[in-house]
């Protein structure tokens, strides 16, 4: 039985004081070994959040990270540094890194296996266009990117660490949500790639998410789907919607 995992993203939103008031306000709430409850606030705030969070079953998460250990590498961050503060899953390949920042299938499989080496769980993104689907591509684009981004990660780190999360591209920030069954169409076809990739058994463990559009009128049923065992949460994660996609 795979547990469900809720992540927030929290993306460029709230300084260090209003992320202390936020969590102090729903961590109660949001406390409960039911599911996996994943915060992720930005670089700045992940320090005084795990603090905030220690000894509670919520989860640290960072929304980025690079691939080398140290270094001449103005502006960025090591898996090191996200250990020392406590991060236990960080999002790699989002779509708007994809799109602002030209992270490619090569650059997120770096991070995730560099994440795996300090035993922190990459949250992998992987998400088609309105295009792509409009031209019935989508199968197409996300089994190459959850090939590439996963290429020579072992099995036993598919099936306890890592976690796929599906994105549609389309469904993000925009209110339009894939319905239920398109969301599990897909995660259940990145199952079967994975099942292709390692075997069956390790396809039926690896927990794939869902995210765009997620909220509190939706999460019940898309958290209930077959092949659907989680929520990546972007808009509705800054709000008391938060708590409400949690105990769904
Ligand atoms: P929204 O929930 O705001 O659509 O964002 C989804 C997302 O990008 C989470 O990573």
């Amino acid at each position: 039985m795979r547990k469900k995992i809720i992540a927030g993203n929290w993306k460029m939103n709230y300084c260090v004081n209003k992320a202390e008031e936020f969590v102090s306000q729903i961590k109660d709430t949001i406390n409960t070994d039911e599911v996996d409850v994943v915060i992720c606030p930005n670089f700045v705030s992940l320090d005084r959040i795990s603090d905030l969070i220690d000894g509670t079953n919520i989860k640290l998460g960072a929304q980025n990270v690079f691939y080398e250990d140290k270094g001449a590498y103005t502006g960025e961050t090591s898996v090191n540094m996200l250990a020392a503060v406590g991060v236990n899953y960080c999002i790699v390949g989002h779509s708007e890194r994809r799109q602002y920042f030209n992270e490619t299938n090569e650059i997120v499989n770096k991070k995730a296996k560099k994440l795996l080496e300090k035993d922190i769980s990459p949250i992998v993104c992987v998400g088609e266009t309105l295009e792509e689907r409009e031209e019935s591509k989508m199968f197409e684009v996300v089994e190459k990117q959850v090939k590439e981004s996963l290429n020579e990660i072992d099995k036993n780190s598919i099936e306890n660490k890592v976690v796929i999360a599906y994105e549609p591209i389309w469904a993000i920030g925009t209110g339009k949500t894939a319905t239920a069954e398109q969301a599990n169409e897909m995660c259940k076809y990145i199952r079967d790639v994975i099942s292709k990739m390692y075997d069956e058994d390790t396809a039926q463990k690896v927990r794939i998410q869902y995210g765009g559009s997620v909220k509190p009128s939706n999460a019940n049923e898309i958290l209930n789907m077959s092949d659907i065992d989680g929520a990546l949460v972007g808009g509705a994660s800054l709000t008391n919607d938060f708590v409400a996609i949690v105990n769904y």
